[in-house]
């Protein structure tokens, strides 16, 4: 048993919502001598471990940036790369997710990513349906600009139609045309591998969430780092732009 866990549970106050910008896979290649893709392999492995970790720590919702729409530029050899860790990942860890209670969701351009990635995760999604344990969302060929514009699009043509009044457009109406529609905004984003940037996630969503950076890179990030970050969220006072309570 960890203490941190320990501390997080006496803490109370688990944030339900955790998203995480997974950064620093080509560094810790880098670092070793190693290739690109190597660096993602070991990555899937902090994937798993932050899940369990999730699940162990009583978040009810994780959102991993898996890949953005940024990533499609990078050299086809590592976008290929990327699309078959994947696959694997969802081919493989169908089974477990499915045992841990994990309901698996898939956000993002879908339109634009090969079949065979299209099939797997799609399968990875019907099979984990209906895990009461934790929802995942996996963030595939998303960005928060284009999530915004393709918003700003639907909303227009509503209105070209006469189906939606401009006055009528409010915080809710715009949330309901987002890949988020149906979660609570993140209340704890944590970033790895040290940059202190947004790198164009969930720029609507983030609005009032905390925000934890590690140095760590993210195949070394594991269940404890997972645990520092929810303990150190638990020491914040949300304030949501108000006064605050001392
Ligand atoms: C950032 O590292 C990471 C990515 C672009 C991809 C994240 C993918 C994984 C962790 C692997 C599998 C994920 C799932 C959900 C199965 P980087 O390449 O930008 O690192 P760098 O900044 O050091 O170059």
């Amino acid at each position: 048993m960890s203490d941190l866990l320990d501390r997080i549970g006496l803490n109370g106050d688990v944030p339900a919502h955790v998203a995480i910008i997974m950064d620093g896979n080509g560094r810790w290649a880098a670092e070793r001598g190693l290739p690109r893709h190597l660096g993602h392999r070991e990555g899937m492995k902090s994937v798993r471990e932050t899940i369990s970790g999730a699940v162990e720590a009583g978040v009810e919702i994780l959102t991993m940036f898996a890949f953005s729409t940024e990533n499609w530029n990078r050299p086809a050899q590592e976008v290929s790369a990327l699309m078959r860790l994947l696959q694997h990942y969802a081919r493989r860890e169908s089974d477990e997710l499915r045992k841990q209670g994990v309901e698996v969701h898939v956000l993002g351009e879908l339109g634009r990513v090969d079949d065979a990635t299209r099939a797997a995760v799609d399968a990875i999604v019907a099979d984990t349906r209906g895990g009461s344990a934790l929802r995942l969302n996996l963030m595939i060929s998303y960005g928060g600009r284009e999530e915004l514009v393709r918003s700003a699009r639907v909303l227009a043509e509503r209105v070209r139609r006469g189906e939606l009044a401009p006055e009528d457009i409010d915080e809710a109406v715009v949330e309901d045309t987002l890949f988020t529609r149906d979660v609570a905004a993140p209340d704890l984003l944590i970033r790895t591998s040290g940059e202190y940037r947004i790198s164009n996630f969930m720029l609507w969503q983030l609005a009032y969430t905390e925000l934890h950076i590690t140095p760590v890179y993210w195949p070394e990030f594991g269940r404890e780092h997972l645990f520092e970050a929810i303990v150190d969220y638990q020491s914040r006072e949300r304030r949501f732009g108000r006064v605050g309570s001392s």
